[in-house]
C-alpha cells in the first residue's frame, strides 16, 4: 500500500492507495474512529456496487454504522436540495459530533458530503473513499468542498479536510472508459501545472493508465495525490498563487459546463482538458508559450482520445460573461491560469478580456 501525507493547517492526514484496500485495508480507519460510528452517503450507481462490500468489510474491522444516504449520481446533485437531504438524513439518524460522514464515490458525492460534513454541527469527522479516477487524484484530496448554484460552480462551499482518503485502485474496474478519461484530464493538469517529465512519462504510459494496468495506475494516481498535497500544503485557502494553479484549464472549462447545463454532455474532466488545450493555446496567442509545447498537448490529448470541442454550440459572448463570474477574478478584471511552456503554469491577472473575446472568436470558428 502506498501512503501519501497531506500537511495542512486544520489537520494532517493520510492518503492510502492500494488494490483491495477497500477490503483489507479498514485498520487505520477502525483506529481513527474509535467507538464512533459511521454513516456513509454514495450515489444510486456506487451504490449497488461498492456499498454492500464496504459494509460488510467495515463490520469485520469493527467499524459500527448506520443507514447510509444514497443520492441521485451526477453533476446535477450537486445542488442545495441534495445538500439539505443529506443534512437531514444525517440528523434524522441521529449521529453525534463525532460520528464520522463517509463519502463513498466521486466528486460529487465527496463535495457535497464534505460540506455537509463541514456544517453539521460546526463540522464532524469527514473520510473520503473516491471511486472515480477524477476524485482519486483530485477532488478527494485538498478539502474544497461545495456544490453549484445556476450563477456557476462550486460558488457556495467550504474549506474542510477529511480525516483519511482511502483509494481503491479496484473500483476503477467498473469505471465506464468516458469517466477514466475524464480523470486522466486531472492527471495531466499536474504535468502540464510544474512537472514536464510527468508529461513525458504520461506520453509514453498514459494509454496504459487509461486501459487500467494496475501498477501504472498507482503510480499515476500517487504522483497526483503528492503534487496536490504539495500544492494544498504550500497555500491551503488559495492565497498565494500557488493553489490556484489546480485551476489551469479550468476558467475555460467551468464556462463551458454552466454553458451546457450539468445535464452530462459535457463531464468535469472533459471540459478540464478542453480548458487545458484554450489555455495552452491562448498562451501562444498570447506569445508567452512555444507553439511546439501547445501542439504536443493537443497530440496527446488526440491520442488519448479526449474530447477536444464542446458537444453543444458555445455563444462567446456567454462563454466570456461566464469567465467573468469565475472566483478568481477580482475588480482589476479576468483572472486565466496561462503557461509558458508544458511544466511552466502560471497566474496572470487582470487579462484583458477583447483579448480573450477574439481567442474564442477564432476558436468557435
Ligand atoms: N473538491 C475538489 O477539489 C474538486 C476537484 C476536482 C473536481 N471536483 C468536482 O468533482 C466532480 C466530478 O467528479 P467525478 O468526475 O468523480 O464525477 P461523479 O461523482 O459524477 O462520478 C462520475 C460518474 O461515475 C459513477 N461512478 C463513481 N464511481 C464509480 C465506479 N467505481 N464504477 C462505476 N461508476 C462509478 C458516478 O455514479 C457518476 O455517474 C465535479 O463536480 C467537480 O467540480 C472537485
Ligand atoms: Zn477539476
Amino acid at each position: 500500500m502506498d501512503i501519501v501525507k497531506v500537511n495542512t493547517q486544520q489537520l494532517t492526514y493520510d492518503i492510502l492507495i492500494g488494490d483491495g484496500v477497500l477490503e483489507f485495508g479498514l485498520e487505520k480507519l477502525s483506529d481513527l474512529l474509535g467507538k464512533n460510528k459511521i454513516c456513509c452517503v454514495t450515489d444510486e450507481n456506487v451504490a449497488p456496487l461498492y456499498l454492500e462490500g464496504f459494509l460488510t468489510a467495515l463490520k469485520k474491522a469493527g467499524v459500527e454504522t448506520v443507514a447510509p444516504i444514497i443520492i441521485p449520481a451526477g453533476e446535477k446533485s450537486k445542488n442545495f436540495e441534495i445538500l439539505q437531504s443529506v443534512i437531514s438524513k444525517s440528523l434524522g439518524i441521529g449521529l453525534n459530533r463525532k460520528t464520522a460522514l463517509v463519502a463513498l464515490g466521486g466528486g460529487v458525492v465527496g463535495d457535497i458530503t464534505g460540506f455537509a460534513a463541514s456544517v453539521i454541527m460546526r463540522g464532524i469527522p469527514f473520510i473520503q473513499i473516491p471511486t472515480t479516477l477524477l476524485a482519486q487524484v483530485d477532488s478527494s484530496v485538498g478539502g474544497k468542498t461545495g456544490i453549484n448554484t445556476a450563477q456557476g460552480k462550486n460558488l457556495v462551499g467550504s474549506f474542510y479536510q477529511p480525516s483519511l482518503v482511502l483509494i481503491d485502485t479496484q473500483t476503477l474496474k467498473t469505471l465506464p472508459v468516458r469517466e477514466m478519461k475524464a480523470g486522466y484530464a486531472e492527471i495531466l493538469k499536474y504535468a502540464l501545472i510544474n512537472d514536464p517529465s510527468f508529461f513525458d512519462w504520461l506520453e509514453d504510459k498514459g494509454s496504459g493508465v487509461l486501459e487500467g494496468v494496475v501498477d501504472l495506475q498507482k503510480l499515476a494516481i500517487r504522483k497526483s495525490c503528492q503534487s496536490k498535497a504539495d500544492i494544498v500544503a504550500a497555500d491551503e485557502r488559495e492565497e498565494k498563487d500557488i493553489r490556484a494553479l489546480l485551476n489551469l484549464g479550468h476558467t475555460f472549462g467551468h464556462a463551458l459546463e454552466v454553458i451546457g447545463g450539468y445535464d452530462g454532455r459535457l463531464l468535469h474532466g472533459e471540459a478540464v482538458a478542453i480548458g487545458c488545450k484554450l489555455a495552452f493555446d491562448f498562451s501562444v496567442d498570447m506569445g508567452i508559450c512555444p507553439k511546439e509545447d501547445a501542439l504536443r498537448l493537443t497530440s496527446h490529448l488526440e491520442k488519448a482520445g479526449m474530447m477536444m470541442r464542446a458537444p453543444f454550440d458555445v455563444d462567446v459572448d456567454d462563454m466570456v460573461k461566464r469567465m467573468q463570474g469565475d472566483k478568481k477574478n477580482t475588480e482589476d478584471g479576468m483572472t486565466l491560469i496561462l503557461a509558458r511552456g508544458i511544466g511552466r503554469a502560471f497566474v496572470q491577472k487582470s487579462v484583458d478580456v477583447a483579448l480573450v473575446r477574439t481567442f474564442l472568436q477564432k476558436w468557435i470558428g
